[in-house]
């Protein structure tokens, strides 16, 4: 197909894409692309309405009246609850707070306490998982007195055995985009006596996670990359509801307390989800992913997964006509049930073409060596964002 006619192509998807209305909620800059979804997403309406709100409303006139008049005590729970219904997962089981390296950390150190014995005692984790989560399950592993091993995802069901006490991986890899196949490994790890924790990162927004369907123990993931809430938004915890009363996380603080305002000289921990909370809750940043996730309410998770298969797949039919002869290759599986929400394009002039994209307004990033990411976020990019790509990027050459 040639360029125009593929330019062409796009117009006609975005006419007739049930998700073209999602764009009119975001507050998009000119003049710019944004392909980083799964890094920062970008602002919404709803998210600056709300924070204005908090600020010149509960903030300047209710001070701290606001934490007993107002949502300030309860909306660590409540948002958690709007991304439970994102992630497939029961209402009361996540609660939105600290950064996803904290979240890791608390929800690893409550099962390792859980599940380990004295011949139970290794912590096996994705050796391609997210730097951070790789340092966090190292450092549990340390303090816990756990043996730590590494190995791929893939090879997760031939290294699990009576040895490992907790796993830990990413459902979608953040570099490749390749999706984990998290009820197999789930199903794997509990067959062999062990508990499993995911980190949702790259998937929560993106694609259905499924978690009470595919029975996780626990799991975490960011605020602020494909749910929109803003830069330094707060993470989310997970708590399969039959073991989060068995479970201790390593940092007791009083918002995770059964009655953090009774002062008591010992803590109690809260009965379900809310004792993964540990110090006052980050209001400001609480409320603008509040707001973000007004959108999914209008737009439920399958549909936004279909969008973004099908932008993906546009963007692959462009890259096989008009990039695969100029040195690039994907990077990421074609098959769209094995891809997630972003797409790896390999170059060996990666670093310099993401310099040049960006200048021109195409907002991307470079992952070392060879990586451009490109995320496909289906509420606010149009099909002529991506086709307005693949011309740049045949043109760079
Ligand atoms: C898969 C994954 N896990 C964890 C993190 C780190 O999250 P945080 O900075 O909220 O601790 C990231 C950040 O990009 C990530 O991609």
């Amino acid at each position: 197909m040639s360029l125009n006619s593929y330019l062409a192509q796009a117009d006609a998807l975005d006419t007739a894409n049930p998700l073209a209305p999602a764009r009119a909620h975001f507050d998009l800059p000119a003049n710019q692309k944004y392909f980083l979804g799964n890094s920062l997403g970008p602002l919404t309406h709803a998210a600056r309405n709300v924070v204005s709100e908090a600020v010149d409303s509960e903030w300047k006139t209710g001070l701290v009246r606001t934490w007993h008049d107002g949502d300030w005590f309860d909306i660590a729970a409540a948002t958690g609850n709007k991304i439970a219904h994102i992630i497939g997962a029961p209402h009361g089981s996540v609660i939105a707070g600290d950064s996803t390296s904290i979240a890791l950390f608390k929800v690893l150190a409550a099962a390792v306490q859980k599940n380990t014995t004295a011949t139970r005692n290794v912590l096996l984790c994705d050796i391609n998982n997210f730097p951070t989560d790789r340092y966090v399950a190292r450092s549990v592993a340390d303090l816990f007195h756990l043996r730590y091993e590494e190995c791929a995802v893939s090879e997760m069901p031939q290294r699990l055995n009576a040895h490992i006490a907790v796993v830990t991986a990413s459902m979608i890899d953040f570099r490749s985009a390749e999706i984990h196949d998290v009820a197999s490994i789930t199903e794997s790890a509990h067959h062999a006596g062990a508990l499993i924790v995911w980190d949702l990162a790259h998937a929560a927004g993106i694609i259905p996670c499924d978690v009470e369907r595919h029975r996780v123990d626990f799991a975490v993931g960011c605020g602020y990359k494909y749910m929109n809430g803003g830069p330094g938004a707060p993470a989310f915890m997970y708590v399969a509801p039959h073991l989060v009363n068995e479970v201790h996380q390593p940092i007791p603080g009083w918002f995770g307390h059964d009655a953090p305002f009774a002062f008591e000289d010992t803590y109690r921990p809260a009965q379900g989800i809310s004792r993964f909370s540990s110090g006052t809750t980050n209001i400001l940043s609480m409320k603008a992913l509040h707001g973000a996730l007004q959108v999914f309410e209008e737009f439920p998770i399958a549909s936004i997964r279909t969008g973004s298969i099908a932008l993906g797949n546009f963007f692959i039919a462009g890259f096989d006509e008009h990039l695969s002869q100029s040195g690039f290759s994907l990077g990421s599986p074609r098959e769209s049930k094995a891809r997630g929400g972003h797409i790896a394009l390999l170059h060996n002039r990666a670093e310099a073409l993401t310099t040049e994209l960006i200048s021109d307004g195409f907002i991307v990033d470079f992952r070392p060596p060879n990586v451009i990411r490109i995320a496909l976020s289906p509420l606010f990019l149009r099909f002529s964002d991506v086709a307005a790509l693949i011309a740049r990027l045949r043109d760079a050459i």
